[in-house]
C-alpha cells in the first residue's frame, strides 16, 4: 500500500526480504509512519542463466573474464546477455587445453581484447590468435580445409587437423589469414591457431585513395581466389579485415568461421548486406561477399561522406544495392571504383 506520509526504504538486494521488510515495520516505533518494503529479489546468475544446466567451472571463467558483462547482465536482469557471455566463455579454452599447448611451447598471454573468446598465445616470440571453432564452423572450415588439402601436395597438407601444435601454418593466400587447425581430442574441439595480425579496419575513418586501391585490389584478389574454390568468405566487413601499415600497406581478410561452399547458407553480418540482397535465408554467392566489399568501402573510403553503416534507417541492412552504386560512384574516385565495379559486374552487366 502507498504511504501518504513518512519514510519510505527500499529494501533490495536480499534473498528473500518479504519477512523482513514486515518485521522492521514492527519493531521501529516511530510516530511518523516508517514503510519498508521488500524490494525485488537478488538475482543470481545461476537464475539469470535459467534452466540450461550451467557448467561451473564456465560460470567460474564468466566471472573472472566477462566480469563487466556479468555485472551488467546481472543488473539490468539480461539473461540473453548472461546467455551470450555464458557461450562466450564455454568457447574459450580450458585449462586443460591451455595445459596442452603449454606443452607444445605455447604461453597464453589472456583475451585479444576483453569481452572475446579468442586468446593470445606465444611460441618463443611468435604471437598466435586462438579461436575455438563452433559446431556450424566447424563443418564449413572443414570442407574449406578438404579443398585446401586436394590443392597441395601430400608433404605441405598442414591444414589437415592435427594432433600436435607444431604443424605449419597453411598459407591459403597473402591476403587471406594463414591458419592451422588443432583438435583436442579429449574434449572435442576444435581451434583455429593463426599469427596475431595487427588491429583492424573498424576503428579506421576515411582511408586516404591509395589505401583504399591497394584494399581492393588485395582483397579482390582473395575473393577471386575463395570463389575458384566454389567458396565465399560470406562475412566481409572492417572488423574482419586486419590492416598492416607496411611498407607496403597490406589488407588480410580473417574470420574464416564464416567461411561457406557456394549455394549454401550463409551468416552474414547483416548491416553489410543492401537491403534488397538479404532475405530470410542468405545464399553463399560471389555476389554476397562483392556487396559486403562495397558496403565496406562506403563506409571506410568515402572521405567525409563515408556511409554510417548499422545506424538509423540502417541498423538492421544496408541501403539498397542502387544506393551503395550511387554511393560509390559520387564518392570513390573513379579508377578506384573501376576496380570494384568490374569485379562486381563482371559479364553481367546490367543485371545486378
Ligand atoms: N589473427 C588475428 N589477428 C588480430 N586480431 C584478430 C585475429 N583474429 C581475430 N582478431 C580480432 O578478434 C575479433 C573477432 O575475431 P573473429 O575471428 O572475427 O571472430 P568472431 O566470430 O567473433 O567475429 C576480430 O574482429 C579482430 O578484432
Ligand atoms: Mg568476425
Amino acid at each position: 500500500m502507498a504511504a501518504s506520509r513518512g519514510f519510505r526504504l527500499r529494501l533490495t538486494g536480499l534473498a528473500n526480504n518479504r519477512g523482513l521488510a514486515r518485521r522492521i515495520n514492527l519493531v521501529v516505533p516511530c510516530d511518523e509512519p516508517f514503510h519498508v518494503e521488500a524490494g525485488e529479489p537478488t538475482l543470481t546468475l545461476e537464475d539469470l542463466l535459467g534452466s540450461r544446466g550451467a557448467i561451473k567451472s564456465v560460470v567460474r571463467r564468466m566471472r573472472l573474464d566477462f566480469s563487466s558483462q556479468v555485472t551488467l547482465a546481472l543488473q539490468t536482469r539480461d539473461a540473453q546477455l548472461a546467455k551470450d557471455t555464458y557461450d562466450r566463455a564455454e568457447a574459450m579454452p580450458s585449462h586443460l587445453t591451455i595445459e596442452q599447448f603449454n606443452m607444445e611451447g605455447y604461453q597464453f598471454a589472456g583475451q585479444i581484447f576483453p569481452g572475446s573468446s579468442l586468446v593470445v598465445a606465444y611460441q618463443g616470440l611468435s604471437a598466435f590468435v586462438v579461436k575455438m571453432l563452433k559446431n556450424g564452423e566447424r563443418e564449413r572450415v572443414g570442407a574449406f580445409r578438404d579443398k585446401l588439402s586436394l590443392l597441395s601436395r601430400p608433404c605441405e597438407d598442414a591444414a589437415t587437423t592435427t594432433s600436435t601444435l607444431n604443424a605449419d601454418l597453411l598459407n591459403v593466400h597473402p591476403h587471406i589469414v594463414p591458419f592451422k587447425l588443432w583438435e583436442d581430442t579429449q574434449r572435442g574441439r576444435i581451434f583455429m591457431v593463426m599469427p596475431r595480425l595487427r588491429e583492424t579496419l573498424e576503428p579506421l575513418r576515411d582511408l586516404s585513395n591509395d589505401h583504399a586501391s591497394v584494399l581492393i585490389t588485395q582483397l579482390t584478389s582473395a575473393l577471386r581466389f575463395l570463389h575458384g574454390l566454389d567458396f565465399v568468405h560470406g562475412d566481409v566487413k572492417p572488423a574482419n579485415i586486419c590492416v598492416s601499415d607496411g611498407p607496403p600497406a597490406s589488407f588480410v581478410l580473417i574470420d574464416l568461421g564464416s567461411i561457406q561452399q557456394i549455394g549454401k547458407r550463409v551468416n552474414a553480418t547483416p548491416p553489410y548486406v543492401p537491403l534488397d540482397l538479404s532475405r530470410s535465408s542468405l545464399l553463399a554467392s560471389p555476389d554476397v561477399d562483392w556487396w559486403m566489399l562495397a558496403v565496406t568501402l562506403a563506409e571506410k573510403c568515402c572521405g567525409k561522406n563515408c556511409l554510417v553503416v548499422g545506424e538509423g534507417r540502417w541498423s538492421a541492412s544496408a541501403p539498397p544495392k542502387a544506393t551503395i552504386l550511387e554511393h560509390l560512384t559520387k564518392n570513390l574516385s573513379p579508377e578506384i571504383w573501376a576496380g570494384l565495379h568490374g569485379e562486381m559486374f563482371r559479364g553481367d552487366e546490367n543485371t545486378k
